[in-house]
């Protein structure tokens, strides 16, 4: 069995820290999207991975992501031109998948699941393909599957006016090497992209056996900014341990769970996790609420933080108003004149968003 995770697209929703950047490379509990997915397919026993890369942002990927040795595993960069379309990846990646089956794995998206029983339930059925679902509120929003009562998927429907179940695809799929037959017979959509999803109906329609997975624990597509800051919070709630490196003055206070990473300097701050400190920050004179991630080489002066992300190198110096549900990009400056600001000075990026609430 190998993998293809797909970390390429255009990453729209998220800009402008895409402009710069790879989604999956947003760090959530300072840790980017991309290795938590890694980490969950080599647990599951799979350690050849294809990953499925831009021309825009695959140096990033590649140099941050590496060969594969931090994870225990093998990884295969693949080049895709242009975002073509999650069924045009996998068609890219036919010499590197050959006539294994794979688990194909949407490199935004996190999952709380155990991949290997997922994996048991493909093999131990014979199946062609095997999607992964969890049930939503607003299937709309979402590819929806119809299943009949054994999990056998009947239909698949790409963001339903009229859903037929509140059944959404999660971004995790099984598929064995008729896929490729599948995908040879399909035609670009609408859009102009190659869809798994209608990969996935070619293989009904045949009929090949096609069934559904329901996941039990929680799935999170990173794609938006509220999505992300949700991330972030379920992360941090769930598997942040206390873990203090740096050097933290008597004058401040950490309460909960709190990591804060080497070479890092509290003063006379207060801070309230769960939060992760990343190494190398200077934090003075600071509230730190909970759900709070704060990257690499942060400067935080003067300032009141909560439910919020802030990137490598970033520096807030002033900001006394509490900063809430708030990301805030890699290098970006933020500050406040000590005397009350009689004027607001800005160098904004295209795409950002400024909320004076
Ligand atoms: P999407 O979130 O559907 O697409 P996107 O990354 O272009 O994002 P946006 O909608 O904000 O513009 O993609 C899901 C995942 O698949 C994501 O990790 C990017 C990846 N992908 C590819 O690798 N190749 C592709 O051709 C497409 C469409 C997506």
């Amino acid at each position: 069995m190998k993998a293809l995770i797909l970390s390429g697209g255009k990453g729209t929703r998220l800009r402008p820290l895409t402009y710069t950047g790879a989604k999956q490379l947003v760090p959530v509990a300072n840790k980017p999207i991309l290795w938590y997915g890694i980490e969950a397919i080599v647990a599951a026993g799979i350690t050849d991975i294809g990953i499925i890369i831009s021309p825009e942002t695959g140096e990033e990927v590649k140099t941050k992501t590496g060969t594969g040795d931090r994870f225990g595993a093998k990884i295969t960069y693949i080049r895709q031109d242009q975002p073509a379309g999650l069924a045009h990846a996998v068609k890219i990646a036919q010499p590197f998948l050959g006539d294994s089956p794979f688990l194909m794995y949407l490199g935004d998206n996190l999952v709380q699941s155990d991949l290997s029983l997922f994996i048991q339930r493909f093999q131990e059925r014979n199946l062609d393909a095997l999607t992964l679902l969890c049930t939503v509120p607003n299937p709309t929003a979402f590819g929806v599957a119809k299943v009949d009562e054994e999990g056998r998927v009947l239909q698949l429907v790409e963001k339903p006016k009229v859903p037929p179940s509140n059944l959404a695809l999660v971004g995790i799929y099984l598929f064995s090497n008729t896929v490729h037959n599948a995908i040879a017979n399909i035609q670009p959509s609408a859009r102009g992209e190659l869809e798994i999803t209608d990969a996935i109906q070619y293989l009904i329609d045949q009929p090949k056996k096609v069934e559904s997975f329901q996941l039990q624990g929680w799935w999170l597509d990173t794609g938006k900014k509220d999505d992300l800051l949700e991330a972030n919070r379920v992360i941090l709630d769930t598997l942040l341990e206390t873990d203090v490196q740096g050097k933290v003055d008597e004058n401040s206070q950490v309460i909960g769970r709190v990591k804060i990473g080497q070479g890092s300097q509290v003063v006379n701050c207060t801070i309230r996790g769960p939060v992760t400190i990343g190494s190398n920050c200077h934090l003075e004179n600071c509230f730190i609420g909970p759900y709070s991630s704060v990257a690499d080489q942060v400067t935080l002066v003067d300032t009141d933080l909560e439910h919020s992300v802030i990137l490598q190198g970033a520096k807030v110096i002033g900001v006394q108003q509490r900063i809430v549900d708030s990301v805030i990009g890699q290098r970006a400056q933020l500050s406040v004149a000590p005397r009350r600001p009689k004027a607001l000075r800005f160098m904004i990026g295209d795409d950002s968003q400024i909320e004076l609430v």
